[in-house]
């Protein structure tokens, strides 16, 4: 596919410039605590201060989102959670050799329920195969959802995956409500474990327009 210049340019320059950023953020090999799409950070600086020892990264792409999450964390002064501004497949990417996920947390996830949307969910098959490259044997992978058939999609998807197998007996670590969990009537939440098999490398980020957040 052709793209317009300007358009790779300008991806070029984020990707470098997301790259200089987490190189600085995470200057050697560290175990990260993801969580995709943190929204207003109520998960994971709750998260953070009851695991002081464990270095938390939230990204989302919505700017207010994160300076609120910031002052969260701010205010309960903890040097061990982080928010960074990215595309959370651009973030895989451009996380610095050696470091490696230890939990993964993806709550609420925009679900984009028209059928034809299905594709711009962020749990794929391609992206989970990206996170298996990054996590070591018996990293789990936390997700909650209150679209059905978002959670239907996963539960079957992880399956027919080598890297990935879904771990029913697995705990939940904590339980912290986020904006979205509170307008939800109900929801689902499932764990998937990383398996021993070995990840097929993948860069996830061809060029593609700017990311924006789904409908609701
Ligand atoms: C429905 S909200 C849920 C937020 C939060 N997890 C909660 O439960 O309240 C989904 C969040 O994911 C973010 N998001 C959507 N697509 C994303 C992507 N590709 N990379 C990073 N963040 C993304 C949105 O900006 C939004 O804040």
């Amino acid at each position: 596919m052709a793209y317009n210049p300007e358009f790779l340019a300008r991806i070029t320059e984020r990707r470098a410039a997301l790259r200089a950023e987490l190189a600085a953020l995470l200057p050697s090999a560290q175990a990260l605590v993801w969580e995709i799409g943190s929204g207003h950070g109520h998960f994971l600086v709750q998260y953070a201060q009851a695991f002081p020892g464990k270095l938390c990264v939230g990204v989302d792409i919505i700017l207010d989102r994160l300076n609120r999450s910031g002052k969260k964390r701010d205010r309960a002064r903890l040097a061990n959670c982080h928010f960074v501004q990215a595309e959370a497949r651009e973030f895989l990417d451009a996380l610095p050799p050696g470091v490696t996920l230890r939990e993964i947390w993806v709550l609420f996830p925009d679900p984009w329920p028209k059928k034809r949307h299905h594709k711009n969910r962020i749990l794929q098959a391609e992206f989970l195969e990206a996170l298996a490259g990054r996590a070591g044997e018996g990293t789990p992978l936390y997700f909650r959802t209150d679209h059905a058939g978002y959670f239907t999609a996963v539960v079957e998807l992880i399956p027919t995956l080598k890297t990935w197998q879904l771990d029913p007996t697995a705990p939940w670590p904590l339980e912290q409500e986020t904006v979205f969990q509170a307008r939800a009537p109900a929801y689902q939440s499932l764990v998937a474990v990383r398996t021993s098999h070995p990840a097929t490398p993948a860069e996830t980020t061809a060029p593609r327009p700017p990311p924006r957040a789904g409908p609701r």
